[in-house]
Parts: C-alpha cells; sequence; structure tokens
C-alpha cells in the first residue's frame, strides 16, 4: 500500500500532515461458503491488497473525508449519520462512526483520505477492509483502547446496521487476523481461529468473471431466512440445535424427509461445507492436494446445485480450470452469483493458467475475465 504517496496526497488536499494512518486487506476465501451466518466455520486469507487510510484530528464537529481514488470529497456531521447517494464511498466511514456511537464510544472527529487497490465488486471485500481501517484509524486518533475481535465486531455492525447488507463476520475477522503465508480457520461461532500454511509450490489465483447481478443482496438474505428455517424446522426433532452449525450429517440425512425441498437443500449445503472445511485443513496439514481438489470441486458443486448461488460464468470458470494439471483446487468465492473464483495453481504455472482461463472464458462466456495472483498476508495494522 502506497502508504507516503496517501500521506502526501492528504497533505495536497487539507495542506495539513497525517497524524495517523491504518491499513486492511481485502480476503480471498479457500472453502466454507455461506457457513459464516450459520455459525460454522471458514477459511479465508487476506489478500496482498486492501484499503488504506490516514487523516487528522480537528476541532467542532464535522468529519471531512477524500476519496483519493475518485477525487471525491464530502463532510458530515457527527451529530447526523446517515446514509449519501451522492457520496456512497462515504457510507462506509460513516457505518463505523454509527457503530462505534452505538457502542457508546466518543468519536474523534477528524479530516481523513481514504484510498485502495482491491478490486471493487469481485467478492474481495473490499467494504469489510474499508470498515475494518477505518476502525483502526479512529481508534489511533480517538486513544481509546478495541481488541481486534471488537475491530472485526464494530466492522460488521457498520455493514448490517448502517450500510444494511446482512453478512456474516467472515471478512472482517480474515482482514483483522489475517497471517502471511497462511489461511485463518476460523469458528463463527466462539471466533477462535488458528492459522494453516497453504501447501508449498501453489499460488492463490483469483478469476473475476465480471459478473455482478442486481438480486445478489436480496438473494443473500433469503438464503439466510431459509437456513434459519431449516434450523427451526429441525429443532423439532433435534432441541439442541440453534444453529445449522449444530447439525451433524448423520441427523440431516435421517431428517431431510422432514424439510420442505429448497430448504432441504440449503441445509445440505451448509451441513456438508462445515464438515468440508475441517477435512480440507486436514489436506493442507499433510499436503494432500488431490484431496483438496476433490473438497473445492465438491463445494462448488454445492454451492451451484443445493445452495443455488452460482451462475454459467462462475461454471463455466471452474470447468476450465478444474481439468488443469496444475490447478489443485478451483471454486465460486464470497457470496457468488457473480464475482470471482479462486483456484490453488502451481507456481510455475501461474502464466499457463492465465492464458487459459483468459482465452477459454472469452470463447465460452463472450467476456473478459481478470486475473490476480495473492499473497496470503497479514492483517490491518496501524501504519
Ligand atoms: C459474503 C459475506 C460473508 C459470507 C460470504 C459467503 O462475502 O460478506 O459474510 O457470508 O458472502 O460465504
Amino acid at each position: 500500500m502506497r502508504r507516503e504517496a496517501l500521506r502526501e496526497a492528504f497533505r495536497t488536499a487539507t495542506g495539513r500532515h497525517a497524524e495517523a494512518a491504518a491499513y486492511a486487506p481485502g480476503r480471498v476465501n479457500l472453502i466454507g461458503e455461506h457457513t459464516d451466518y450459520n455459525e460454522g466455520f471458514v477459511l479465508p486469507a487476506a489478500v496482498d491488497r486492501g484499503v488504506a487510510l490516514v487523516g487528522r484530528r480537528v476541532h467542532g464537529d464535522t468529519f471531512a473525508l477524500h476519496a483519493v481514488d475518485l477525487a471525491d470529497h464530502c463532510e458530515f456531521s457527527r451529530n447526523s449519520l446517515a446514509r449519501d447517494p451522492q457520496h456512497p464511498w462515504a457510507d462506509y466511514f460513516k457505518g463505523v462512526c454509527w457503530a462505534l456511537s452505538r457502542r457508546g464510544i466518543e468519536l474523534p472527529v477528524c479530516e481523513a483520505a481514504v484510498t485502495g487497490d482491491i478490486p471493487q465488486g469481485a467478492g474481495l471485500s473490499s467494504s469489510a477492509a474499508y470498515e475494518v481501517a477505518t476502525v483502526l484509524l479512529l481508534r489511533s486518533l480517538g486513544g481509546w483502547e478495541l481488541s481486534r475481535t471488537d475491530v472485526a465486531h464494530v466492522a460488521r455492525e457498520a455493514e448490517n446496521g448502517f450500510v444494511g447488507v446482512a453478512c456474516g463476520i467472515m471478512d472482517q475477522m480474515a482482514s483483522t487476523f489475517g497471517e502471511r503465508g497462511r489461511v485463518l480457520l476460523l469458528d463463527c461461532r466462539s471466533l477462535a481461529h488458528e492459522t494453516v500454511a497453504i501447501p508449498p509450490g501453489l499460488k492463490i489465483v483469483v478469476v473475476n468473471s465480471g459478473i455482478r447481478h442486481s438480486l445478489a443482496s436480496s438473494e443473500y438474505n433469503r438464503r439466510r431466512a431459509e437456513c434459519e428455517e431449516g434450523v427451526r424446522l429441525l429443532a423439532a426433532s433435534l432441541p439442541r440445535v440453534a444453529s445449522l452449525r449444530d447439525v451433524a450429517p448423520a441427523d440431516l440425512a435421517r431428517l431431510q424427509p422432514t424439510l420442505p425441498p429448497v430448504v432441504r437443500q440449503r441445509c445440505r449445503h451448509v451441513v456438508s461445507e462445515n464438515a468440508r472445511v475441517r477435512e480440507a485443513v486436514a489436506a493442507m496439514h499433510s499436503s494432500d492436494t488431490a484431496r483438496l481438489k476433490a473438497l473445492m470441486a465438491a463445494s462448488h458443486e454445492s454451492l451451484r446445485a443445493n445452495y443455488q448461488v452460482s451462475c454459467p460464468e462462475l461454471d463455466i470458470l471452474v470447468e476450465l480450470a478444474s481439468p488443469l494439471p496444475y490447478c489443485h483446487g478451483a471454486r465460486l468465492t464470497g457470496a457468488g452469483f457473480g464475482g470471482s473464483t479462486v483456484n490453488l495453481v502451481e507456481e510455475g504455472a501461474v502464466e499457463s493458467f492465465a492464458r487459459v482461463m483468459l482465452t477459454g472464458y472469452r470463447e465460452r462466456a463472450g467476456r473478459e475475465a481478470e486475473i490476480h495472483v495473492f499473497e496470503p498476508s497479514a492483517g490491518a495494522s496501524v501504519l
């Protein structure tokens, strides 16, 4: 992240020196999709792209925010935080102010500048990165304490309660707790986490389909509701079930005839996906790349057929990648309904992989894909 360039941009925009700076990365999820809001397991990595903010405290009640990449600027009072369709990019910052105020934390009114190098709308959690970086900047300027887990919580509260996206906690935790060269095994109920090394010689390659479905957020919320319905119905026979995380595969197999077909499919995905995350971790520990590939393939298939969050373009990307001998895993990553696939590719074959994917996607989907090679990276920090 171009810290000096950002400080310089701040000086140019405000004529003053920044007092604090913070950076937070985006994330890519290796496996464990649509499990976070079911209190299950996920396996994301923070990536080496993200969002940075610099700022300094000012007197009064008015925040001033500069979007360096958009050459835009807006001001807002700490006493009237509201979303602004003229400056939608500022909503994430305001959302964090809103979430902190709700916790009774005194906001350090400031002037700040934001910049980022993480692709937006590609399923790489640019918004979580922005929110996590904002919490860290304000914590630094405000001088109060906030644990790293609470940093992630505040960022999620901003997204849920202010921006209005009912996401789980995976993205914010990955952005906060990422580690260089490793993926994060996160229990989304207890928030206990540990890191796992990527098998040596493999690179994480993301292929952006360029597709964004406008129904993504309403469909996402519908999936959440269907899972809750599953919990309600299963809890009638399994009283200790508080979320799909608590449902054992054998119990689901026994009880699934009692569920309506769509709810049954959603439950099948979540319950099997949680098991796949644990298995993927075991496969990574033993560098069993064939097993990892099979698990990622099963994850994609379940997201396609059971959870129904894939789309033809993502399926094409997975179909193109799967037969390649140097590709050790390919599946959609993030919420789905467009966005990207994640692929584990042998280091020496990344260029061939990119060529095959770009050409094949152009031929079959009639569109241009975008390739990103990411290093699993350290989580958010003050700069
Ligand atoms: C989005 C949400 C996450 C998670 C994924 C699906 O990225 O922000 O919380 O639910 O979708 O795994």
